[in-house]
């Protein structure tokens, strides 16, 4: 943390049942090294204790404090003050687009949650780059059902940011494709891929790699998506020859 004051104003979008969506602004004192999601935690506990928004670990682990920052996807434990805005500047914070508000900055995550868990079980594969701590020997192996969680946090910014699923909600989008991309290489479970290959599979996207851009972990959703599209085409025409079911 610096020693550096900043006046920033919190521009706020408010969301309660069937009230029209409005904004309220706070102006707060932060030290421009503190978080977003700090700002917003002061707004809660000083200012309006009315204010519904979602967070838990602080360290970018659980995905579940996604927010529009100034209008772009932000994990907002992760994202200082000082990278969004400047002294005597503003800060507007708004919910994830693409999914139904609950309230405030809070959303409805549970059709990605859903899906997410239709496309990796019964395998339950987890979505990384890198090896986990007990393949390196370091711990016991966990309970598989946590190790979905790796690399992909669930955080759904990729889905906020994703032009298509503003217009098409049945689109599978770009955290459950890339689920689906690294549970075919891991297990090589056709079924994958005869369900990636419907309309609202990997044909729906635009490959804009706007999923990618936002993401704050090491996922990188577009790539995985142009990779499936591969290997459905790949099925595709080993079918043609017979050489596949
Ligand atoms: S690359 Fe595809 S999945 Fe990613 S944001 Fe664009 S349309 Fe959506
Ligand atoms: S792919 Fe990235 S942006 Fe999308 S839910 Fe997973 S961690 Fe979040
Ligand atoms: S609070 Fe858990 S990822 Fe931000």
């Amino acid at each position: 943390m610096s020693h550096e004051r900043w006046t920033v104003t919190f521009i706020v979008s408010r969301r309660k049942g069937e009230q029209p969506p409005h904004f309220q602004s706070f102006q707060l004192e932060v030290d421009p090294d503190e978080y977003v999601l700090d700002g917003v935690e002061r707004i809660w506990a000083f200012h309006d204790r009315s204010l519904v928004f979602r967070h838990a670990c602080h360290h970018s682990t659980c995905g579940a404090c996604g927010m529009l920052v100034n209008g772009v996807e932000k994990l907002t434990c992760i994202t200082p003050i000082r990278s969004v805005t400047s002294n005597g500047g503003k800060v507007k914070v708004e919910p994830l687009r693409n999914f139904p508000v609950i309230s405030d900055l809070s959303v409805d995550m549970s059709t990605f949650y859903t899906r997410m868990e239709e496309t990796c079980a019964p395998q339950v594969v987890p979505v990384r780059g890198s090896a986990l701590p007990y393949e390196k020997g370091l711990f016991e192996q966990a309970d598989p059902a946590y190790e979905r969680l790796a690399d992909c946090i669930e955080c759904g910014c990729c889905i906020s940011a994703c032009p298509v699923a503003v217009t098409t909600p049945e689109y599978q989008g770009p955290a459950v494709l890339a689920a689906a991309q690294q549970a075919f290489s891991l297990t090589g479970h056709a079924g994958l891929l005869e369900k990636m290959d419907g309309a609202d599979g990997v044909w729906r996207c635009h490959s804009g790699f706007e999923c990618t851009a936002v993401c704050p972990s090491n996922v990188d959703p577009a790539w995985r998506i142009m990779d499936l599209r591969r290997k459905v085409i790949g099925r595709r025409i080993k079918r043609l020859f017979g050489l596949a079911k």
